[in-house]
């Protein structure tokens, strides 16, 4: 089983091989536990396939890598065939090695498929298939799939109605690119529940898990829709429902190129990516506040009339992204008085929550394809709520299944750990409850004019933040031998002290805690011991009653031996004394503070990785996108 995955194909007068590993390691951070490749040329299929990283795989490729799978597939490897496929794995079940590698082929090795998701019954389907007479050679489930396409085209159909006829048979999520040698000029895909999209070229056409894979190639995509399965051949696509029914399809210009989705000269996508945050924040910005000062979200979908309506806000989301909910509650309840609960999207529905028609569910996500929060909107929709997604994937499953939707303009994000998607998820969420506090008139016309001014500011902040960030650099090579961080915060600050601690776990593979400074004294302070670094993100000065308690928070945990790092506003100069390393950051109203303090942690938490040699792009055990439960 393979649950997140890259999935590339191609078919058109280009080297097959080299259009869909050029574009597999566009995907590569979708999964890195294994990649494989099968190309269509001469009415065969030549199938390669190797655990590890795509690294492996090209060497394979290139014949430097001594035969290590069960079933490489006889035929001549870099064969220029007209039409391939291929997959990045990221393993749930099933050993990440050579033989559940994909593509899997069926007995006659003429049908190859790549997949991502899971078929729920694959165990009958196997069962049934070794019944028979299949001789399945994998764990994985998507094998079956390869032989079931061998039972419909041995009736004499295509491969575009046996994926058809296949595709209704199967339970679960799926999304299935498969080639067959018997038509050499065809790619067919099918999708339920799990990304896909089409790239649509001048005799050449593509098929992706995400538009990054093709971009070198086409701007003009084509987003699939639930259950259908669609035909790619270098003259046209044709796309049908699972029946065979012709289905309407959304066709779309991408808006970026492919220099964003490149290095850029960084060593890593993350390094890029922290850099690009003062665009990304005002990209985000951009075209949403109108000549009068006034903001306009029209593009949400949901009128001012449905936004007066709403009597409660919960917010839903995941890793990076809860941690933007969080910081959105803050801003929503101070701007709006609505109240807003915040919930991780993976405990949502299994708690009963309490929804009306009145309730707005926000739905936070970069990849807008992580299925816990696909399940959390899901939930609240059948519930009567009106959802809105705040994404960063255009045309991705949430915000397509979501009644509006506000875009933050990050570009592509590829580095696993998220970092320009978290600041602009804020500005998004800070739009949004600036927008509602202007419709709901909870304030004034002019505080939210002076406010969304302030926003205007902040790509400049980030900026300053970025400039001055060497000492930060210095101080995470310096802790490269440390085996634990904790981060600390108050109010805003606390969010930020939890993602200041997943950057360190998910990077440097690290004991890293947040905690909120004030629960410290009801248990974690035993933590503290001679030494130990600690982070504190010390509020604005101008909400002393938060200030002054976290410097003293960081004086009891100074007597107590920690190694206080101490990230506080330019000008605050009653927490020098107890600091022991000082990270200035600007100083900005309190509720936008994240925006500045975030960042020092993001670069902190690379360079320490960095330092102790880790590949921070890719981390081990993680994917980019979380397509699973
Ligand atoms: O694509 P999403 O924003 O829905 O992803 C949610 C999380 O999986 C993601 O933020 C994850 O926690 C990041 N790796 C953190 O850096």
């Amino acid at each position: 089983m393979a649950r997140m995955c890259g999935i590339v194909g191609y078919v058109g007068s280009q080297s097959a091989l080299d259009v869909v590993v050029e574009g597999l390691a566009r995907l590569e951070y979708r999964g890195y536990d294994s990649a494989g490749t099968a190309v269509s040329a001469d009415g065969k299929l030549t199938v390669t396939k190797r655990a590890g990283k795509l690294a492996n795989l090209r060497e394979a490729l290139a014949g430097t890598l001594p035969p290590g799978g069960a079933d490489d597939s006889p035929g001549e490897d870099g064969t220029p065939g007209r039409s391939g496929i291929g997959h990045t794995r990221w393993a749930t079940h099933g050993a990440p090695n050579d033989r559940n590698a994909h593509p899997h082929t069926d007995c006659t090795g003429a049908v190859a498929v790549v997949h991502n998701g899971i078929i729920e019954n694959f165990a009958t389907l196997r069962l049934e298939l070794e019944r028979r007479g299949h001789d399945l050679s994998s764990d994985t489930d998507t094998e079956a799939v390869a032989h079931l396409l061998e039972e419909e085209l041995a009736k004499g159909v295509g491969l575009a109605d046996a994926m058809r006829r296949v595709c209704v048979r199967l339970d679960g999520a799926f999304t299935l690119v498969a080639v067959y040698s018997g038509e050499p000029d065809l790619v067919v895909g099918a999708r339920r529940n799990s990304p896909l999209v089409v790239g649509v070229g001048e005799g050449e056409n593509f098929l992706a898990s995400d538009v990054s894979a093709f971009i070198a190639h086409t701007r003009d995509a084509i987003e699939l829709g639930q259950d259908q399965v669609v035909e790619l051949r270098p003259t046209g696509v044709r796309v049908t429902e699972f029946d065979g029914t012709p289905a309407a399809v959304t066709e779309y210009h991408v808006d970026w190129d492919v220099s964003a989705a490149e290095k850029g000269g960084h060593d890593y996508f993350m390094l890029k990516e922290i850099a690009e945050q003062p665009t990304a924040v005002a990209d985000t910005l951009l075209g949403r506040i109108g000549a009068d000062g006034r903001l306009s979200l029209d593009e949400m979908r949901l009128t001012d009339d449905e936004l007066r309506d709403i009597d409660k806000i919960i917010i839903v989301a995941c890793g990076t992204a809860y941690h933007a909910g969080m910081i959105a509650k803050y801003a929503i309840e101070h701007w709006t008085q609505l109240p807003c609960e915040v919930e991780l999207a993976s405990e949502f529905r299994y708690r009963d929550p309490i929804l009306t028609r009145s309730t707005l569910v926000i739905a936070i996500s970069q990849s807008g394809e992580t299925m816990d929060t696909l399940m959390a909107v899901r939930h609240a929709r059948e519930q009567r709520a009106s959802v809105l997604g705040i994404c960063n994937v255009n045309g991705s499953t949430i915000p397509r299944e979501c009644d509006g939707v506000l875009y933050t303009h990050a570009g592509p994000e590829i580095a696993v750990a998220s970092t320009k998607a978290f600041l602009t998820q804020l500005v998004a969420v800070y739009l949004i409850a600036l927008y509602l506090a202007q419709v709901r008139g909870t304030k004034w016309g002019d505080e939210v004019f002076a406010m969304v001014q302030l926003l205007g500011t902040m790509p400049q902040k980030v900026e300053q933040v970025l400039e001055t960030i060497e000492p930060v650099r210095e101080l995470a090579r310096s802790l490269a031998g440390e085996r634990c961080v904790l981060f600390l915060g108050r109010h805003v600050g606390f969010p930020v002290a939890l993602e200041g601690a997943l950057k360190l776990k998910e990077l440097a593979y690290m004991h890293a805690e947040g905690f909120a400074a004030g629960e410290l004294k009801h248990g974690p302070i035993a933590l503290i011991e001679q030494g130990l670094p600690v982070v504190v993100i010390v509020p604005s000065r101008a909400r002393p009653i938060l200030h002054d308690k976290i410097v003293s928070n960081i004086q009891e945990i100074r007597a107590r031996g920690a190694r206080t790092i101490v990230i506080a506003e330019e000008g605050d100069e009653a927490v020098v004394p107890y600091a022991d390393t000082l990270i200035r950051v600007p100083a900005v109203p309190t509720l936008l503070q994240p925006l500045v303090a975030t960042v020092p942690l993001q670069v902190f938490a690379c360079e320490l990785a960095t330092a102790k040699g880790h590949d921070v792009d890719q981390p081990r055990n993680l994917a980019k996108s979380v397509t699973v439960e």
